[in-house]
């Protein structure tokens, strides 16, 4: 193999030997039939590219020390193989689709396929104030959502508040989502946030957070402020990764159970923001 990655060559010879083995073994009738293109090629379909560009994926195809070789991003392998009989998979937010490559013809076809799945997998939301008849929909959000589920008239009386908004996420006329937050002088705070189970991992919870953010401005409400439980992981990833920073740690913050809270802050970073 030379140090750009192995050649055509190498891959054949590779494929060769594995076939061989196999054939010992009696798995296999047809010798495997395989595929091969150096990154820069302009024979690498154009569904892998885009596919490459979709997921930030670096497209380098590295035979790792084990057959078959990856596609990765980072130190992820994205998907695998290339030899027919191989499995391909694609990871993408939290789900994973598979393909068996049968034949060497359907390997574009099957690219398109896995573009498809990561381009579907992102739903369209529509944000907009939460109103009485959303309540059941809410409240099985809600419950499946917690361990310690808010009650319907905790959400009545919260709502009540001049200062208390509800919000819900819409999608195909499901509500799929919601936020209650606070409006105070110089931040909002965020009491209650999730997203329907079947829904995670496609951007709704980022659609919401983003909708907050757009409210956030340099001369007002510069911040955005919400409590997260110590143990509740997948929020801190979630509101991590969307620029939340925990600026402390609040002791004994719940009634219900002895968890400590994270308090966790996103400022206004507008370009206005420079000028403040
Ligand atoms: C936290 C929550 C609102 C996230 O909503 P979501 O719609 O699934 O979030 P998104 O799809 O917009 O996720 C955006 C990114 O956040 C991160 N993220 C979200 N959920 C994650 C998880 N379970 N594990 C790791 N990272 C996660 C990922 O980086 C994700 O991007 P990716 O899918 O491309 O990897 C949702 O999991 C939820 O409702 N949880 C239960 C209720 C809850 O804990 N609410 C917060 C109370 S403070």
């Amino acid at each position: 193999m030379n140090s750009r990655g192995p050649t055509h060559d190498d891959i054949s010879e590779y494929a060769n030997k594995l076939w061989r083995q196999a054939k010992d073994n009696c798995e296999r009738e047809m010798p495997p039939q395989f595929y091969w293109e150096e990154a820069q090629s302009s024979m690498v379909p154009q569904a892998a590219l885009a596919l490459a560009s979709e997921t930030g994926t670096i497209f380098v195809p590295t035979p790792d020390k084990e057959w078959p070789f990856s596609y990765k991003k980072g130190n992820t392998p994205i998907f695998f193989g290339a030899i027919t009989g191989s499995i391909f998979s694609i990871k993408h937010r939290g789900s994973t689709k598979s393909f068996e490559l049968c034949n060497i013809d359907d390997f574009d076809s099957m690219l398109h396929e896995l573009l498809k799945f990561i381009q579907n997998r992102e739903i369209c939301v529509h944000i907009r104030w939460m109103i009485r008849r959303d309540m059941p929909e809410v409240m099985q959000i809600e419950n499946e959502s917690f361990e310690f589920p808010w009650l319907e008239e905790d959400f009545v009386r919260c709502l009540r508040q001049r200062n208390c908004i509800g919000m819900v996420a819409e999608h195909d006329e499901l509500v799929v989502g919601f936020m209650i937050y606070e409006l105070h002088k110089d931040r909002l705070h965020v009491l209650n946030f999730a997203v329907g189970k079947q829904w995670r991992r496609r951007g709704v919870g980022t659609t919401m957070i983003n909708k907050l953010i757009g409210k956030l401005s340099c001369q007002r409400r510069s911040k955005l402020l919400l409590e997260v439980r110590e143990t509740n992981l997948d929020a801190l990833m979630f509101f991590k990764n969307n620029g939340f920073i925990a600026i402390s740690i609040l002791k004994d913050f719940y009634d219900d159970s002895p968890e400590d809270a994270y308090l966790m802050q996103r400022k206004y970073a507008g370009e206005a923001a420079v000028l403040c």
